[in-house]
């Protein structure tokens, strides 16, 4: 692959917005923090083309006009025996991808998307611990991709058909052989069906495809839905359930003024990728700035980030702080009040908000100052009894002490010959390059992410659940002249609604970011990788391998 062409794309690119103003925020946050790694990012000659065709801009646009979809709950089409379950019969999903066009806005024409079941998000998948399901995940898109590959990517060759798909359950606790490896894409009128062994906690998972080198435009293109799981112990808590469950998937896009969706390239034709993608219409569950009508009660909203780059900052209008009982891996030991809720991509937050008081008003979700979903909330209601207890679930802290092995592991970049970084690496890795992380089934390990970019990673590892233990700055003079790490400020521990089960965590520029996990699960190789997708699809990917 000819890296030289690939040059980071700074915020001179005119389209990258304010999200990198904080990522450089974070930069000067860091104690000790040398400026020339950032400086010479910002500084690198801006590739980013402008766009080849009029763009909608969202500021314009009239506000809360379209009611926001709730995804529908996937229904079983039928069932089935498996062998790992002693040939009981299992519910059976199908889930078709396919190409479909739908209204973003009232004022917009048609959005040609690809979506699970024909919308974006797709249907709703709704488990239970201890019960298994099965899904079809069905490849029934195009012949041609509408998004620019780039055929330089390592996956996304010359040779590999356009179109090409692999669904991945993030957070799901699955084997290797179910889990989405995304070598295993199939094509256009093939499919793949996979087990879901329900073995986990009450939380929120979502769904999207994982294919190689083009995760990003199959994500961008629409290919994604939420997937909740529940358990006795959580249904039994009394939360809000049912209608008052709602997930809302929050992700951003470039729109043109034809309808169409505007995926950001760089100048150069032969090498189209971009380091981020940013869009500056915030769209949640299919609408740009849709509006709900609720009762006077408490709702359970399930906030999921599926964007490709942009991490969202949301509140709430009213001022008034939402009451967070989850984060990626399910219920916090206890419900924890929030002004503001930072999500960087993949990261997902369960929020109570209580409209009682506000019968006949309307309240919004923010992200930074603007309103972006609109809550209507109705004179009269029927009665809420549910209750938010003041302990939810029991979170076992992992002691430090039990860990086997400690991986201290760079999340860095590659600079081409011009001194421009242009790829971000693991631990200075290819993807292709031999499998390096082996943890033992069943022990506990403790991985150390040492950030030397200039930007925050948010960092996912694929089969298991972990624990923040901490954030700490350190010396990036001392860790590239003699890879030591030396700390330059005091650790800094996860706040509440980080103290539960994670599964995706954002790693400051200028930090270092540890994280604690029991590795237990079937052997077999999976993947951990940076879930900015940009990233992802240019080798921040690796490979790991459970061994028995
Ligand atoms: Cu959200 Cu590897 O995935
Ligand atoms: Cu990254």
């Amino acid at each position: 692959m000819d890296n030289s062409r690939r040059r980071f794309l700074g915020v001179a690119g005119g389209l990258a917005g304010a999200c990198v103003f904080v990522d450089t925020l974070r930069v000067a946050q860091a104690m000790d923090m040398p400026m020339a790694m950032p400086m010479k990012q910002r500084m690198a000659m801006p590739a980013l083309a402008a766009p080849n065709v009029p763009l909608v801009n969202p500021v314009t646009m009239a506000k809360f006009v379209d009611a926001l979809p709730v995804p529908p709950i996937a229904v079983p089409t039928g069932k089935r025996a498996h062998a790992a379950f002693g040939g009981r019969q299992l519910p059976l999903y199908r889930m078709p991808m396919r190409a479909f066009s739908a209204r973003v806005h009232r004022d917009l024409p048609p959005t040609p998307q690809w979506g699970y079941a024909g919308s974006t998000p797709g249907p709703t998948i709704v488990t239970r611990r201890g019960e298994p399901v099965l899904v079809e995940w069905a490849n029934e898109l195009p012949a041609r991709h509408f998004l620019p590959i780039d055929h330089g990517i390592h996956g996304a060759e010359k040779s590999k058909p356009d179109v090409r798909t692999i669904t991945h359950v993030h957070g799901a606790r699955v084997s290797a052989p179910n889990d989405g490896w995304p070598e295993d894409w199939y094509v256009p009128g093939k499919s793949l069906t996979a087990l879901y062994p329900g073995d986990q906690d009450a939380t929120t998972l979502w769904y999207h495809d994982h294919a190689m080198g083009i995760t990003r435009l199959n994500i961008y293109a629409g290919l994604f839905g939420s997937f909740h799981v529940h358990d006795d112990d959580e249904q039994a808590l009394g939360l809000p359930s049912g209608e008052f469950d709602i997930p809302l998937m929050l992700y951003d896009r470039l729109l043109a003024k034809s309808g169409k969706l505007y995926y950001p390239v760089s100048d150069d034709p032969e090498a189209p990728w971009v380091s981020e993608c940013r869009g500056d219409a915030v769209l949640c569950n299919g609408k740009l700035y849709p509006y709900l009508e609720v009762e006077p009660r408490r709702y359970r909203l399930r906030l999921i980030n599926a964007a490709n780059t942009s991490f969202f900052n949301l509140s709430l209008s009213h001022g008034k702080p939402f009451q967070q009982i989850g984060s990626d891996q399910g219920l916090l030991a206890a419900p924890t009040d929030r002004l503001s809720i930072e999500l960087y991509p993949a990261e997902r937050a369960e929020v109570i908000v209580d409209f009682s008081a506000y019968a006949g008003q309307s309240v919004q979700l923010r992200h930074q100052a603007d309103g972006i979903v609109e809550f209507r909330v109705r004179a009269k209601g029927r009665r809420d009894t549910s209750v938010v207890p003041a302990a939810l679930r029991q979170v076992q802290r992992i002691d430090p002490s039990t860990a086997v092995q400690d991986r201290v592991l760079a999340l860095g970049e590659q600079d081409d010959s011009g001194g421009n970084p242009m790829t971000m690496l693991l631990d200075g890795k290819m993807w292709s390059d031999p499998i390096s992380e082996k943890p033992k089934k069943g022990t506990v390990e403790t991985w150390t992410f040492v950030n030397v970019t200039g930007d925050a990673h948010p960092i996912h590892l694929h089969l298991v659940r972990f624990q923040v233990l901490e954030r700490r700055p350190f010396d990036l003079f001392a860790w590239n002249a003699r890879k030591e790490l030396k700390f330059t400020g005091p650790s800094i521990p996860p706040a509440a609604h980080e103290a539960g089960w994670k599964d995706t965590v954002r790693c400051d520029p200028g930090m270092v970011t540890r994280i604690i996990t029991r590795f237990d699960g079937e052997p077999g190789k999976y993947v951990w990788h940076c879930h900015y997708l940009e990233h992802e699809d240019n080798e921040m990917m690796r490979p790991y391998e459970l061994v028995g």
